[in-house]
């Protein structure tokens, strides 16, 4: 198992040393990277060896279509839960590991908890009560079997799938973290003013590279923005004048949408030819200055960057970024993953299990808290 994680390992090492020889000694070609990330996403190799996309086919066999029935069902009045679920994922993935911290609730017994669902600045995540009503689905087919992370993990893929984008094998097996870190969340997660230097070593801190970086950006296809999150672009980024990688028809546009001092709680779409489809418009809006981040902009605007490339050929070939965000999403999804007997799988994703604090701190919980309470329904 080892062997194998230390190809894939190899791989990345070599492709990425290739594109920066490329870069250097022959000129960046487009066409050469799509072939290249075809090639060697084509491996059907894991990172983390421990994970498998078969895990639950004995205890669960029947919990990703559990899973996509209950996004579909939700997504006929709230079509933009597709991308809350990719970003919950991403975001839970960033901090800790992908261990479902993102979803526990604040609480002071019987641990304190400082929920990361209040990472600043104004993180506005969605889709908790979502995840919540798949977890009693799948918890009343195969109770106490299924982790919050794994459900958090098959939401984003499905998700993808369901917006039109692309489908892969979800390595399953994580099971839920025991706490969370506000403190962490705040410094792991990249801010959408962010330049492309932050976003590099942002991503490079979690082991994804810069193909990571642009594909997993790619996201940003799909869903919605705050106005709080794009303002300074648009009146004020630089001694009171926009952000001037901003197309000037497209700031017009936002302006619309976000008035100056109007209220922050206004949504604007990160795809404004097809906001609701997973597909690679994303990178053809940022060709044309339209990325609605700086964040995104910063791929293709930075001056002779190799992500301008990268932008290029997902822009020109949508299965060459499919490929890629694929193999990212495994990637990412597999960042500091709990297997075996590390962690637990949690009743209700909100909470860590009672049962486990009242083994382990069994001298500080209340004798009245230990059985009944909030997570005593499941
Ligand atoms: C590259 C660094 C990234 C930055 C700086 C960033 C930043 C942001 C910001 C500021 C928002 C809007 C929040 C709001 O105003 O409500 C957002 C939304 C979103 N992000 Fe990212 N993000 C990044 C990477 C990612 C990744 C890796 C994914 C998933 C693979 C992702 C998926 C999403 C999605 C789907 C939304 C829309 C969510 C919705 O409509 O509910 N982002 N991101
Ligand atoms: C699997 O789940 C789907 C959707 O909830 C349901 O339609 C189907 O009957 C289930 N199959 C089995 C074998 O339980
Ligand atoms: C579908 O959603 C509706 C509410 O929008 C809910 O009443 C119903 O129970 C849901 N069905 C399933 C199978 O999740
Ligand atoms: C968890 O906290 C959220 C707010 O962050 C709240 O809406 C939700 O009701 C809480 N869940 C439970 C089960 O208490
Ligand atoms: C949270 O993470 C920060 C930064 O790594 C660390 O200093 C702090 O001790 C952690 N807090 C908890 C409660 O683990
Ligand atoms: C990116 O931002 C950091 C922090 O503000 C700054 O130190 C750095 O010079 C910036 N890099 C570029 C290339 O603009
Ligand atoms: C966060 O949201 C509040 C309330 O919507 C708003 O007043 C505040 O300006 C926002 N902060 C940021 C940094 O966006
Ligand atoms: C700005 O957008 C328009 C279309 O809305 C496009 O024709 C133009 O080329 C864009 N400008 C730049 C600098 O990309």
């Amino acid at each position: 198992m080892n062997i194998i994680t230390k190809i894939e390992c190899n791989i990345n090492n070599t492709k990425t040393q290739f594109l920066e020889h490329h870069k250097q000694k022959m000129g960046f070609i487009p066409v050469t990277v799509a072939a290249l990330l075809v090639i060697f996403v084509g491996f059907p190799l894991s990172s983390n060896a421990e994970l498998d996309p078969s895990f639950y086919k004995d205890t669960c066999p029947n919990v990703s279509s559990i899973v996509r029935e209950v996004i579909k069902n939700v997504s006929k009045s709230d079509p933009r839960i597709f991308a809350s679920l990719i970003r919950l994922h991403f975001h839970d993935c960033f901090v800790l590991g992908c261990d479902a911290s993102i979803l526990l609730n604040n609480t002071d017994t019987p641990t304190k908890i400082e929920s990361e669902q209040q990472d600043s600045p104004n993180s506005s995540l969605r889709g908790f009560d979502v995840v919540n009503q798949i977890k009693t689905t799948v918890e009343n087919a195969c109770p106490g079997i299924v982790s919050c992370a794994d459900i958090l993990t098959l939401s984003a893929e499905i998700s993808s799938v369901l917006g039109g984008g692309p489908n892969w094998e979800v390595p399953l097996g994580r099971r839920d973290g025991l706490t969370a870190n506000r403190t962490l969340a705040n410094l792991n997660l990249p801010s959408g003013l962010f330049n492309l230097t932050q976003l590099k070593s942002n991503f490079a801190a979690q082991g994804l590279n810069t193909i990571d970086l642009v594909a997993l950006s790619g996201a940003h296809t799909i869903g919605k923005a705050h106005c709080s999150s794009i303002n300074s672009r648009l009146f004020n980024f630089n001694n009171g004048k926009p952000d001037p990688t901003l197309n000037t028809s497209y700031l017009q546009t936002l302006r619309n949408t976000c008035p100056n001092n109007g209220p922050e709680s206004n949504l604007a779409n990160f795809d404004p030819t097809t906001p609701d489809t997973f597909d690679n418009n994303y990178y053809s809006n940022l060709q044309e200055k339209k990325g609605l981040l700086h964040s995104d902009q910063v791929l293709f605007s930075t001056a002779d960057v190799d992500t301008i490339s990268i932008v290029n050929t997902f822009a020109s070939n949508q299965d060459a970024f499919f490929e890629s965000f694929k193999a990212s999403m495994i990637k990412m999804g597999n960042i500091g993953v709990l297997t075996g007997k590390n962690g637990e799988i949690r009743k209700q994703c909100n909470f860590i299990n009672k049962k486990f604090v009242e083994n382990d701190l069994a001298s500080v919980v209340p004798k009245e808290s230990s059985e009944e309470g909030m997570v005593s329904s499941f």
